[in-house]
């Protein structure tokens, strides 16, 4: 959808605008900025680390210097130490009782560090370059509480080895899908018309934002790959050069989507048959090229046999063929293929009643488990369909104990109101991870990932999210979705977090106190108008978990029956008596049965099944009771009437920050919030007079249906 949009002044001019700050602006440094550091350690990340530091003080006023080989240096006193523990004796400046004090639980590993402070002196210590890094970042995070009181030791490490974030951003511009596929924060920041598109200063930048939420992996390029990207991985491999030396100095590894059909495409040979030796030698032999080049390489990402992708089903082979054919090229490496388990029949007939969609990818991927090699990393959208505001989560996640996996996550809002509406997903992303499987006394999503033990074998695995980040100059489109991202990377540092405790954080740093009129106003403001707003969003869509009803031209908008006779498998079988699909075993599809117990009784069941999800396993009529009390119908109604109200009462909470934030933020938002109002009124009204249309029942309360 292309709206004017505002421009925020001061961030566009001459050449390449300057991006917003986003969760990083010169006054969150200020705490660190004003004091005296000593930086330990040797290593680019160090190098970072120290530059960062260096900056921050010419900024606000503080010393800095890095320590010799003998641990001295020219600060004294200190207020904070950042060192690396070896090789070489400490910093002076480091209290005894630090360097004397045991490593709380065990070891920091590559990317953790250990805080403290006693005697006045702040003390981050890590293990490896990464996670002095990881500890700058915490020290903004927490900023004057991190100079002030004692803080016991504590040692602080990502639950999850790999968070990664997959761009969806063609090299050369897509006729349908443009420059980024399902991107809403405008064009690429990596790509332009073909080639790249050499803003250096920007990604730097998202290097940096990345890596102070936690990110330390990217993938640069879709997972559709057309010819141009193809060639990512052989004559445009200088292209990736480029982003991966721009992206290390901040820990990030760089990813490609690459072509299952690459020997043909690329090497022109006859075949891609993963069983063949000449294919077999050209992904080893391409592989060791693009490792001649990128030593720290972070593996491929593959769509393979999905939408029309080609993969391994064309030579008579499964997914393990196909996915072990890349691993075995990356494992010399100590990298992983990403192979990803959206696979499904895209060109369904609609009248075909036995084909469910949501059961594909167990279908496809659960009798290969146990066939997977170890750096093989099979990356499951977190629900069955695709992404949609609510679904239950995939099954597949618990059908897989000797495979890892990774959870997708879609931070595009390509569902979710397309960065036109403001919808915060981190309660949505916190109640996925915490899900679990197996019932309540048993291991979550998070531990099944984090390869936290439990009966069977278990692998652990990563959590992977599609980003929504353009050249854009708030970077999202909507200020506000800054928080998804930001999410994200903490999620996937710590799947714990409460999503508004991450909220908490990204205000804190988004907007510091000493920028902003009324910081208690910006905090009450931001909860209020984000905290609930994905369950507002699912409010004015499609109800109680049956999924899509979006216009299929772009997924934007109601379109009830957009999808209702078409070949892509979304469907919600309304009539004139029920709606719903019958996901039983017993008079369905059976996708229930797909789930461990006690959820596929649970699921199963009428009786028990979740509201929010009970359209997504029965068909039940518009007369049936819900837990909630209400019939289903009057629950539609009621849900549709009540999500634009809560729009409403959103606009109007932000309007109080009139003045009191930066203009340009304000302004966008304003934008925003007067399309999501347009739009969200339009599903109410469509959703609302289809089903009054459908079963004739009106409205208890007596409330305007067209
Ligand atoms: C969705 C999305 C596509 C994307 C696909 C995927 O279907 O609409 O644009 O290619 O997911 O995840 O591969």
């Amino acid at each position: 959808m292309t709206r004017p949009v505002t421009v925020p002044a001061g961030v566009s001019g001459a050449g390449e605008p300057r991006p917003h700050p986003a969760w990083l602006p010169p006054q969150a440094w200020r705490p660190l900025g004003v004091r005296r550091v000593v930086v330990h350690g040797d290593g680019l990340l160090v190098d970072t680390v120290f530059a960062e530091v260096a900056q921050a003080c010419a900024a606000h006023g503080g010393r800095v210097d890095r320590t010799g080989t003998d641990g001295a240096s020219a600060v004294d006193p200190v207020d904070l130490v950042l060192a690396l523990r070896d090789p070489g004796p400490l910093p002076s400046a480091v209290p005894a009782a630090v360097t004397a004090g045991p490593t709380p639980d065990g070891p920091l590993g590559d990317e953790g560090f250990l805080l403290t402070r006693v005697d006045d002196v702040t003390v981050v210590l890590a293990d490896a370059p990464a996670g002095l890094l990881y500890g700058l970042f915490h020290l903004v995070r927490l900023g004057e509480a991190a100079h002030t009181g004692d803080h016991p030791a504590r040692a602080h490490r990502p639950a999850l080895r790999r968070r990664m974030l997959d761009h969806w951003d063609n090299v050369a511009v897509h006729p349908v899908m443009g420059q980024v596929e399902r991107g809403y924060a405008g064009g690429s920041i990596f790509w332009r018309d073909g080639g790249p598109r050499g803003d250096r200063d920007r990604l730097r930048a998202y290097a940096r934002l990345l890596a102070a939420c936690g990110v330390n992996a990217i993938s640069v390029n879709n997972v559709n790959v057309g010819l141009t990207e193809a060639r990512l991985l052989t004559d445009r491999l200088d292209d990736v050069v480029d982003l991966a030396d721009l992206l290390r100095p901040y820990g990030i590894r760089v990813h490609l989507s690459v072509t299952f059909a690459a020997p043909v495409v690329l090497g022109g040979l006859p075949t891609a048959d993963p069983l063949d030796d000449g294919v077999r030698d050209w992904w080893e032999s391409t592989t060791r090229r693009v490792y001649a080049r990128i030593p720290d390489f972070g593996g491929y990402v593959v769509k393979a046999d999905s939408e029309g992708q080609p993969g391994p089903f064309s030579y008579g082979r499964d997914h393990a063929d196909g996915a072990n054919l890349l691993a075995a090229a990356l494992a010399p490496h100590g990298a992983v293929v990403h192979w990803r388990a959206f696979v499904y029949d895209h060109r369904q007939d609609w009248r075909d009643r036995t084909t469910d969609r949501a059961r594909a990818a167990y279908d496809h991927f659960a009798p290969l488990d146990g066939r997977f090699a170890d750096n093989v990393v099979l990356q499951v959208k977190f629900g069955p369909v695709d992404f949609q505001p609510r679904e239950p989560v995939s099954p597949v996640i618990a059908a897989m104990p000797a495979t890892r996996v990774a959870v997708e996550l879609q931070v595009t809002q390509e569902y979710t109101g397309q960065q036109w509406h403001a919808c915060y997903l981190a309660p949505w992303w916190h109640e996925v991870l915490a899900f679990r499987p197996w019932g309540p006394a048993e291991r979550s999503v998070t531990d099944v990932l984090a390869d936290v033990p439990g009966p069977g074998p278990h692998r652990g695995g990563d959590l992977v999210a599609v980003a929504n980040v353009g050249d854009d100059p708030f970077w999202c489109g909507h200020p506000l979705a800054q928080a998804n991202l930001y999410a994200f990377g903490r999620l996937a540092w710590d799947p714990g977090l409460a999503a508004d405790a991450i909220l908490d954080e990204w205000i804190d740093l988004t907007f510091p106190a000493s920028t902003v009129g009324d910081p208690a106003l910006v905090r009450e403001t931001l909860h209020a108008v984000l905290d609930d707003s994905w369950r507002t969003y699912e409010r004015y869509t499609a109800p109680l978990g049956v999924g899509f009803m979006v216009n299929p031209a772009g997924h934007y908008g109601p379109g009830v029956d957009g999808y209702e006779y078409s070949r892509w498998g979304t469907y919600h079988f309304a009539d004139r008596d029920g709606v719903g699909v019958d996901r039983t075993c017993a008079t369905g599809t059976g996708f229930a049965g797909q789930y461990p117990p006690p959820w596929s009784q649970v699921y199963e069941s009428l009786e028990r099944c979740p509201d929010e999800l009970l359209l997504f396993f029965h068909h039940v009529p518009y007369s049936h009771v819900l837990h909630s009390g209400v019939t289903v119908i009057q629950h539609i109604y009621d849900t549709h009437f009540a999500g634009v109200a809560e729009v409403v009462a959103m606009r109007d909470r932000w309007t109080r920050l009139a003045g009191v934030i930066d203009q340009a933020v304000y302004d966008r938002v304003v934008e925003r919030f007067d399309e999501q109002l347009r739009c969200a009124t339009e599903w109410r009204d469509q959703v609302n007079t289809y089903f009054f249309r459908k079963s004739g029942v009106p409205d208890a309360r007596g409330r305007r249906i067209h």
